[in-house]
């Protein structure tokens, strides 16, 4: 995930031609230039079969309540600041999910709504043929019962449908629950972003998965 994010238009993005990433391939897509064995040396992590006939998303929450995806709107943004700031250290600010949900027009984000309370949101900018995850995050309530991978497999359905061949997210080396998830759902290791967060200079693993 980014760090802390940049306009498309900060980092040239509009273009088509994202800064600071590897050289793309003649796809438009980034290069797997990592193999299965180099999935070993990931910290906690496990390897798990690709997407290709795993389970299809879950429905339903433990309890019985069902989960429902829609796109976030403003009214939404107390209780995803509430997710934001229990997952994670330098969580974003209210004004950095206004202006992907309200200005940027590359930005797509989606949340899951379980009764009357958010369990969970994803964002991602659709540029060219390529999606860029920029945040996942459940709330710790509802972790552990399919919500990440119901909103990341959606995700990558919505990018498909717009045109996208491949998905890529940025994660922290540390992060084995998100590790997991992604490699669970296809996500391969194509690079290393040294030092790239910027509260304990920790380095971010860049993964892909073909769409
Ligand atoms: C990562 C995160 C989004 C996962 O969401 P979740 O709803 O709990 O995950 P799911 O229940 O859908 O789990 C799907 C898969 O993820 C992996 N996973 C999730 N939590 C895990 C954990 N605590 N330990 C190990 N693997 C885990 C597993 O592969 C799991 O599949 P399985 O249940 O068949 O083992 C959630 O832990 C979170 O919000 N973390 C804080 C924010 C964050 O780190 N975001 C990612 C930034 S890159």
């Amino acid at each position: 995930m980014k760090d802390k994010i940049d306009s498309p238009e900060q980092t040239g993005e509009l273009a088509g031609q994202p800064q600071g990433c590897p050289r793309q391939n003649e796809t438009g897509c980034l290069g797997a230039g990592w193999t299965e064995s180099a999935q070993d040396t990931l910290p906690g992590a496990v390897m798990a079969p690709g997407r290709a006939g795993f389970k299809p998303a879950p429905t339903h929450a433990a309890g019985g309540i069902e989960l429902l995806i829609r796109p976030i709107g403003v009214h939404d943004l107390e209780q995803i600041l509430e997710i934001e700031e229990a997952s994670y250290r330098t969580p974003w600010t209210s004004s950095d999910f206004l202006r992907e949900i309200t200005y940027n027009q590359l930005a797509y984000y989606f949340l899951v709504e379980a009764g009357e309370r958010i369990a969970g949101f994803i964002g991602m900018w659709l540029v060219v043929d390529e999606a860029h995850i920029t945040n996942i995050a459940v709330s710790p309530d509802f972790r552990r019962q399919g919500v990440g991978e119901k909103l990341l497999l959606f995700a990558l359905e919505i990018a498909g449908h717009h045109g996208a061949r491949c998905a890529i997210l940025e994660v922290r080396a540390s992060n084995a629950r998100a590790l997991n998830l992604y490699l669970k759902h296809g996500f391969r290791y194509i690079g290393l972003r040294k030092a790239y967060y910027r509260d304990n200079d920790e380095d971010a693993f860049l993964m892909e998965v073909k769409i």
